[in-house]
Order: C-alpha cells, then structure tokens, then sequence
C-alpha cells in the first residue's frame, strides 16, 4: 500500500469514528538496518534507513469533558484512554496501549502540554516483523503530541523520549537505534549513527540500479522475552572485565589481549564471543559505509553476509528460518543480482534485509520465498523499498 492510501484510509477510519474530518495526520515510519546490529547500547555505530512501511495517526481536537486523550487502533480493533493531567502508570501487560500511554506519559515529562484530542492509528509496518513497528507508533504518537500542544521539540529529544517510554511502559530495554531513525530518517539516504555521540551522517542510497529487498520470515522466536537483555548484560560484563564504561572504548586487541581472563569468568567464552561479535560488527560497518559510498555493492554485500554469520555464530541471534533466508540468497549470488543479505534488527524471526540489483531483485525475492516455503512451510512476504523521511505532521 502506498502511504498516500494509508493516509487515505487513516481520514476515513477518523471520519466514521469521530464524524468529522481530521485536523492532522501524525505520519511515522518503521525502519530496516542495513548493518551495525546489537552495537546501538554498547555506544557503537549502526546504520539503518527508515523504510516505505509507516505508521499514520488521523487525529484532531476531543472537545468533550473529559480532558484525555482518546485513540483507536485500527489492527486490533481497540479503543484506550490517555491521561494528559498526569503520567499514566505502566501496565503489567503490555499491549499497544502500552507504547501509546507510554510514549504521552514520557512527553508529558519532558513539558509537553497537549490539548485533548482523538485519533485513529493505522499501521502497514508488521508487527513483530523486526522492523520498529512500535518505535514507528511512539514516534507517531509523539508526533501527535507535539501538534496537540502546538510546538515541537528536538528530534534527538523526541527520539530520547520515545525509547524511554519503550523501556518504562512495554519493559523492553532498547538501544536508541529504531527511535532515531524513525524520527529523523531522509529520503534517499541511509544514516550512520554514532550511537555514543549521537552524532549522525546522511549516506546516500540512491542509486537507481540499487534497492533494498525486506523479506519478512513470519516467524516470530520470543521464547522468554529474556533474550535481549541477556545479551545487554552479557556486553556490559565484558566492557566491565575489560575496565571500560562501554564496549565501544575498547577494541579487537583489548579483547583478545583479555581472553584467557574473561574465559575464567563464570559464562566467559559466550561473554567473549559477546564482544567479539560488536567489536567485528563496528569493523564491518564502516567497511560497508565505505563501500557503499564507492558504489561497490559486491563489497558491501561481503559485509553483510559475514555479519550475519557473526549474528549467528557469535552472537546467537538469528534461528534456523532467518539462516535459511540468507543461504538461499548466497545462493543466488551476483549473477541473479544478490550483492549481500543479513537478518535484521533484534533476531530471534523476523525479516532479513538484502541489497539487490533493480531489476533482478523481484525475480530473486520470488526464488527465495518459493525455496523458503517449501523448505519450511511458512509463506514469508516481501518488499522492496527505498530509503524513506522520518516521522512528518501534516496538517490538513
Ligand atoms: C532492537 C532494538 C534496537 C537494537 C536492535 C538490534 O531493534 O530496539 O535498539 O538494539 O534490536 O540491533
């Protein structure tokens, strides 16, 4: 669906639900990341792209008594209540209230002062496909906000904002990566992100023989829920072993100078394989960086297959559907216009993320989904996007 059709329905669900046209229309991509995985909370650098999948919140003033906020979900048919005099408390279950409570309780803090208003959402990010669809809800939600009190703040802020209403509300202790990104992505280009500095640069991404292919695995491994932090805590006691604040401040010799002591820890050969992982993956991302600005995509493709395997290996994040993804596309290779694919964003499911010639890459997605559902029996679905703009108002 084009987001000009996303935003058409978002005017319609409002107007059937509210019976008057909305005043604004909060718009919030999901993202994909190129390379740069599990490095965001370890202070190092990643390097995503917002994509053509959004999140769009149809809203307006609520001119009733009530003084909250008032939005309805379109996907799961819901409807929830906000405070805007004071924080909403988290819930214990988490559920889409939870990054919209969330993320309005959080810019409540920061001094943001909304009027009451209603809104519909509507979303063509899939959820639970590894692609940021809740950090594109909060950015939006916030977004909205940020129309309901008439002013806006500093994206990084806003950004700031969302990923601690993401910790607080939903218990999910995220990097900074997703929130970023959506928030402040440009058309056509890709962004590295210092994510210690928070310093960013705009790589272009627009050369028109070149696309980014997102395949959706449809699978969705959460076992605990535990998995994430685990490796958080995993990376924070290896930076403590090595004596820095971050693994960012230490490198590849520290590392390996430090191997026989961190093998006498209690879990240290997987707390080495940990670091090893994000002190290879910082390497491999400015390699790609480079590549990618010398317009040598067989290079940059190199990167992302030896990330994966990394992903894999090291880090053990990815399942056996995600390997699958990528072998198939290895398997295509160059002459059916592969250059590189990795699993994308947190693991455990989710989508992969391949850069593929133009013209070849519908032909290679539809190899690889008939290859996969055969070899699985699950369908997996696929797009091919451009670089897209973060998070926008309009006001209509
Ligand atoms: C999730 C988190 C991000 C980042 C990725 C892994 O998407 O929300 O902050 O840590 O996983 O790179």
């Amino acid at each position: 669906m084009s987001v000009t059709q996303l935003m058409e329905n978002a005017r319609s669900v409002y107007a059937a639900r509210f019976g008057v046209a909305p005043v604004w229309l909060a718009v919030a991509p999901g993202r994909v990341n190129l390379i740069g995985e599990h490095t965001d909370y370890n202070g190092g650098f990643v390097f995503p792209m917002a994509i053509e999948r959004y999140t769009v919140i149809a809203a307006g003033p609520r001119r009733d008594a009530s003084g909250k906020a008032l939005l309805y979900s379109e996907i799961f048919d819901e409807s929830g209540e906000f405070s805007l005099a004071e924080k909403d408390a988290p819930s214990a279950e988490v559920s889409w209230r939870s990054y919209v409570g969330g993320t309005v309780a959080c810019a409540l803090e920061k001094g943001l002062r909304p009027e009451p208003f209603q809104g519909a959402i509507l979303s063509d990010v899939p959820l639970g496909g590894g692609l940021s669809s809740s950090a594109s809800l909060e950015v939006a939600v916030a977004t909205l906000v940020e129309a309901a009190s008439g002013r806006t703040i500093d994206p990084v802020e806003k950004a700031l904002l969302c990923q601690k209403a993401e910790h607080e509300y939903a218990f999910m202790p995220c990097g900074i990566m997703d929130q970023f990104i959506s928030a402040m992505g440009e058309e056509g280009h890709a962004m590295l992100l210092d994510c210690r500095s928070l310093r960013r640069q705009s790589v272009p991404l627009d050369n028109p023989d070149v696309v980014v292919l997102v395949i959706n695995s449809n699978v969705k491994h959460t076992l605990s829920g535990s998995e994430y932090p685990q490796r958080r805590s995993d990376c924070a006691r290896a930076a403590q072993i090595l004596g820095v604040e971050l693994l960012r401040d230490a490198d590849t010799a520290a590392l390996e100078g430090a191997r026989s002591r961190i093998a006498a820890e209690p879990d240290g050969e997987r707390i080495y394989r940990r670091a090893r992982h994000f002190l290879t993956e910082e390497e491999r991302t400015a390699r790609f960086a480079d590549a990618l600005r010398r317009g040598d995509y067989p290079a940059a493709g190199r990167e992302m297959y030896d990330g994966h395997r990394s992903l894999k290996e090291d880090y053990e994040v990815t399942c056996p559907e995600t390997d699958l993804l990528i072998d198939l596309a290895a398997r295509l290779g160059l002459e059916n216009g592969v250059y590189g694919a990795r699993m994308t964003g947190g693991g455990f499911g989710g989508s992969t993320v391949t850069l593929a010639d133009r013209e070849k890459a519908p032909a290679a997605a539809q190899r690889i989904s008939a290859q996969y559902e055969e070899q699985t029996g699950i369908k997996p679905s696929w797009f091919v996007t451009r670089p897209a703009a973060g998070a926008h108002l309009i006001e209509e």
